[in-house]
């Protein structure tokens, strides 16, 4: 694993959840939310005690990292994308959107496309990468349910951001699954959506899907 710098626009509740794996994992990870409390008050949680340095940044200093991480719900997260392409440009800007309606347990958007094609068109010049959508943001901060560490699916058209992606993961608690390509959003946004279904149902606190191969894929260290 190569320790890298991931930018995070959006200081929510993914971006703390996000930011403590990959501090987990020894990343630096910089914040950016346009209440910078917010930012600031994430990265604090996020970066306790861990390995890695998670700290509160303007957003220039976010879009020159690496990699870029748009924690903001669509259809912002795909206006936020599409008015710095520019900045974004040559750089692998993960999407983790679900374009949830208004019952959080369908989609607003067509089943034709999925909100990471959408970033994919309004960014022509970036290479978007799918992942961290599969699970609600509270058992990402820990990135277990039930003992068991939760996989997270990286979707891209783009083979080589794909890896850099998944190489993120190692030491960072959770498994990363190569999940295809980037179309194969339309169903990663849909499985988290019947994750919600499924979890009012049964009155979770939270979920996670797990892949089962029957075969070895390597787990977290
Ligand atoms: N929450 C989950 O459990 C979960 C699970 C899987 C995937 N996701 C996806 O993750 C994304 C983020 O969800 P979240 O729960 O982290 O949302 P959140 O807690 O609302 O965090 C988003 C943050 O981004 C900020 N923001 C919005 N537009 C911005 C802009 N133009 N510039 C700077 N900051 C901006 C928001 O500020 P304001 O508050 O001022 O708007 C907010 O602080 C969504 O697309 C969601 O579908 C969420």
């Amino acid at each position: 694993m190569t320790v890298r710098t991931v930018g995070i626009a959006g200081g929510g509740n993914m971006a703390r959840g996000i930011a403590r794996r990959l501090a987990t994992a020894g990343h630096t990870v910089l914040i950016f939310d346009r209440k910078p409390e917010s930012a600031a008050k994430v990265a604090a949680e996020a970066g306790d005690g861990q390995p890695g340095t998670v700290s509160a940044e303007d957003l220039d200093d976010v879009l020159a990292a690496e990699i870029v991480v748009i924690a903001m719900w669509y259809p912002g997260s795909v206006d936020f994308a599409r008015a710095h392409a520019t900045a974004l440009a040559n750089k692998i800007v993960i999407d983790i959107a679900n374009p949830l309606d208004e019952s959080y347990t369908g989609l607003s958007i067509e089943p034709t496309t999925s909100a990471a094609e959408e970033m994919a068109k309004a960014i022509p010049g970036s290479s978007v990468v799918k992942a961290f959508n599969t699970q609600p943001a509270p058992p990402l901060f820990p990135g277990v349910v039930d003992h068991t560490a939760l996989d997270t699916y990286v979707a891209s058209d783009d083979a080589d951001a794909k890896a850099v992606v998944l190489d993120l993961l190692p030491g960072s608690g959770l498994r990363g699954v190569d999940a295809g390509k980037l179309s194969n959003s339309r169903l990663l946004e849909r499985l988290c959506a019947f994750g919600i279904e499924l979890s009012n149902r049964y009155h979770t606190d939270g979920f996670g899907f797990k892949f089962l191969p029957a075969g070895e894929l390597p787990e977290p260290s």
